[in-house]
This record gives structure tokens, C-alpha cells and sequence, in this order.
């Protein structure tokens, strides 16, 4: 006979995940598939012991943090990590109510293994992208909406510098902004290439795109009406997707990162990690298939029969409501240290 009474760890991870979910839409940023990050990180925790940490590597505005620190106990700390120094507001309310347990970095995820990790580490959870919070700023650049027109910027960390988008296509040669659009957004070729011979024409005639707007017309102008009829988005998401991924070098954070989260896991410890493109989730699978150690016999990372073979997407209710989660894929790994 079934029950279907919950068991106390059942509604455990329910509450923790109530948790995160509450006062989401007030902080700007609705996080998605709670429940399964939330479980694999009880597991992790329950295999590596109550005596350890979570490292949320992307913290945003504190959604999965909030579920952390409820479904793990007073013993297992919390570390949050985000490169966007704005976030930081988010963390320092939980910081005072959990000072014993809550620490936050602002830092890039890619330098994990340089930051103060104070106990066995038992889960690493990434949630790939922008924080809608972020991406609701039109001070940001992130957005192509009309009503967010803003620079041309799309910076995660403003505060550490570097080139913003109306950079890159103020400098990048055709060709290559063309690759840029089919590689990191998908673009198909020949409207990529399309794409960025009208970018260059128009810095040509002194009148490069330097606000979000401008791209966002210039882009619509080529693509034409049929495009947002035919994919259900804007024409410009993904040339403004590809350009965010190649201002904060995203790629080769996420193999940094990844490497790194490796690196620090104690054994039994899992890899959680939410990616929204197939992009990322290639390269989130292929690391977990084939990650092996740097020592004979070379065993693989992460353990069980074909790890990263098999991912969780968000279910029907969530998709609708939280449109995030459309595209959500999660993957687990479980850290194999026995060589
Ligand atoms: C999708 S949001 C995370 C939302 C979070 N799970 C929540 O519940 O609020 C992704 C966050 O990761 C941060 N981020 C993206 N790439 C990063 C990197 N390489 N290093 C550190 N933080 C990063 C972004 O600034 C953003 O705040």
C-alpha cells in the first residue's frame, strides 16, 4: 500500500523550499526547480556529514541561499557567492540573522578555489545567468525591451571593469561578431552574418549602436516581423544573450568554475548545477562524463554508471507560472574520490 502522508524529511524540503520561494517577487528574482536542488543538496549533506558547507556560487538575490539555510541544520554553513556587488544587499539580511552559518563573496565563481572554504564542502550549487533583478535594470544594458532602454552595457560586475557590449561591437572585426552571434546565441549563420555587417556599416557612418535600444531596433530591422511571429521572442534575444555571454566571459567562467567546484568537493559532495541554453548544458554534461582525476588509473570525477546522462526539467505548473523555467535543466554529479 502507498502512504501519501509525507515523510518528515518529504516536508522538510518542502518547507525549505516555501522558504526560498517567499518574498521572490519583491527581491526581483523568482528562482526555479527549489525542490530538486534543495533534495540533491540534503543528500550531499546527509553522505559528507552535518559538519560542512554549501557553496551557493550564485548567489543573485538569495532565492536557493534562503532554501539552503532551512533544509540543512545550525552545523552546516552556507557560503554565497556572487561577482555582482549589487547583490550583496540580498545577503547581508540573512547575514545577520544567520551569523554563525552565512558568508557571502563577492567574487567570480571561477576563483572558488582561492576563497576560504571552513569545512568539508558537500554541495556546489550553480545557477546559470542573469538574475532577473539585473536584467529588470535598464541602467544594466541587459534588456531589449522598449520600456528598458538603457547603455549599451550588460556588465555582471561593473564594479571590476572590463568591456562592455557597446564595446565589443564598437571594436569587433565582422567576422568575428558574426561567429560571436552563432556561437554563444545560436544565431542562425546567415542571419548572423547579416547581423553584423549592418553593425559594422553603421560604426562606419559614426553611428554604432550604444544603447540597448539601438541594438534591439538595428537587429529587429534585419530580422524582420516574421521572426518574432516564428519564435515566440524578440528578434534581438539571441544576439543580446550572445553578447552578455561574451562581455562576462561566461563560458569560460562555467569551465572554470566547474573545474574549480571539482576541486573542492569533498568526497560524496555533489555538483548542482540550473543552466538555461544548450550551450551551457553541453558543457555542464560533457564535464560530468568525462571529468576524470589528474593521477593513475584517471577514475572518472564523479560517480554513477553514466554521470551526467541524465538531467531534471522544471514541471508543467512551474514552466507556466515562472516563464525561467521554461528552459531550466538541472544536472547532479556526486564526487568519487576513491582512486
Ligand atoms: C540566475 S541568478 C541566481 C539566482 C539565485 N539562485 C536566486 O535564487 O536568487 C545568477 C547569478 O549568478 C551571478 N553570476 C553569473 N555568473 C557568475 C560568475 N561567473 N561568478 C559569480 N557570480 C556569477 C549573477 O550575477 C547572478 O546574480
Amino acid at each position: 500500500m502507498t502512504s501519501t502522508v509525507p515523510t518528515a524529511r518529504q516536508s522538510g524540503i518542502a518547507s525549505a523550499t516555501a522558504a526560498a520561494l517567499a518574498g521572490a517577487s519583491e527581491r526581483g528574482h523568482e528562482p526555479v526547480l527549489v525542490e530538486p536542488v534543495l533534495q540533491a543538496v540534503v543528500d550531499a549533506v546527509a553522505r559528507v556529514g552535518p559538519r560542512s558547507m554549501v557553496v551557493d556560487a550564485t548567489f543573485g538575490c538569495g532565492g536557493y541561499t534562503r532554501g539552503l539555510l532551512a533544509a540543512t541544520g545550525e552545523e552546516t554553513k552556507v557560503l554565497g557567492i556572487d561577482r555582482d556587488a549589487s547583490m550583496e544587499i540580498h545577503a547581508a539580511p540573512l547575514a545577520e540573522r544567520h551569523p554563525e552559518r552565512l558568508a557571502f563573496a563577492c567574487a567570480p565563481f571561477s576563483t572558488i578555489t582561492s576563497l576560504e572554504l571552513s569545512a568539508p564542502v558537500a554541495a556546489v550549487v550553480f545557477d546559470l545567468g542573469l538574475n532577473s533583478a539585473a536584467l529588470d535594470d535598464p541602467a544594466r544594458g541587459f534588456s531589449f525591451r522598449p520600456t528598458h532602454d538603457g547603455p549599451l552595457d550588460m556588465r555582471m560586475s561593473p564594479q571590476a571593469g572590463g568591456e562592455t557590449a557597446a564595446d565589443l561591437v564598437a571594436r569587433m572585426p565582422e567576422l568575428e561578431l558574426s561567429a560571436l552571434f552563432t556561437d554563444l546565441g545560436g544565431e542562425r549563420p546567415r542571419l548572423a552574418a547579416r547581423i553584423a555587417q549592418a553593425l559594422v556599416a553603421a560604426r562606419e557612418a559614426g553611428a554604432a549602436p550604444t544603447t540597448t535600444q539601438e541594438l534591439a531596433s538595428l537587429v529587429a530591422r534585419i530580422k524582420g516581423s516574421k521572426a518574432r511571429r516564428k519564435r515566440d521572442h524578440h528578434p534581438a534575444t539571441l544576439v543580446f544573450q550572445a553578447l552578455r555571454m561574451a562581455v562576462n566571459h561566461e563560458m569560460d567562467e562555467l569551465r572554470a568554475g566547474l573545474a574549480g567546484a571539482r576541486d573542492v568537493l569533498a568526497d560524496g559532495g555533489a555538483l548542482v548545477v540550473v543552466s538555461y541554453h544548450s550551450g551551457e548544458d553541453g558543457v555542464v554534461k560533457r564535464f560530468l562524463r568525462s571529468s576524470r582525476s589528474a593521477t593513475p588509473p584517471h577514475k572518472h570525477s564523479f560517480g554513477g554508471p553514466t554521470p551526467g546522462a541524465k538531467s531534471i526539467t522544471a514541471p508543467r505548473a512551474e514552466a507556466a507560472t515562472n516563464p525561467r523555467a521554461r528552459s531550466a535543466r538541472l544536472r547532479v554529479g556526486i564526487r568519487d574520490r576513491s582512486n
